[in-house]
């Protein structure tokens, strides 16, 4: 298969920002979600036709809980929730992935924080 990756240092971001003091991350660093409830990192996401395709996020959990995040398309939910579970340390990164529908063209996939942790670290979207 082929994949498009995109950085979640170049997507859009409300309530985080961009860093690089941990290990590990791919591109220029990764997206430090703030700790609150509702922050979230917005990519677009260009297919050339509509269909079934797999999102994989790259993310570290340094904590010991559950850092989980709705996962909406164009505004529709996805996947209420979706798990992001805790990673060895800050430097140690894991991948999660869920099956959606994209639309042709350009694509909204955004990912927010349900819970007052915030979100995981999150390094990049693979599609
Ligand atoms: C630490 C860590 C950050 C992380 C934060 C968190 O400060 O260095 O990378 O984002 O914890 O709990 O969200
Ligand atoms: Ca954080």
């Amino acid at each position: 298969p082929q994949f498009v990756d995109y950085q979640a240092e170049d997507a859009a971001i409300s309530q985080g920002t961009v860093a690089s003091n941990h290990t590990g991350y791919t591109g220029s660093g990764f997206v430090d979600y703030t700790n609150v409830a509702g922050s979230y990192v917005e990519f677009t996401v260009t297919t050339a036709t509509a269909g079934t395709a797999q999102l994989t996020f790259r993310y570290a959990n340094g904590t010991t809980v559950n850092r989980p995040m709705d996962i909406t398309v164009n505004g529709n939910s996805a996947k209420l929730d979706l798990a992001f579970g805790a990673t060895a340390n800050w430097d140690t990164w894991a991948e999660q992935t869920i099956s959606v529908t994209l639309a042709a063209g350009s694509n909204k996939v955004r990912a927010t924080a349900t819970t007052t942790g915030g979100g995981p670290n999150l390094d990049r979207l693979r599609v």
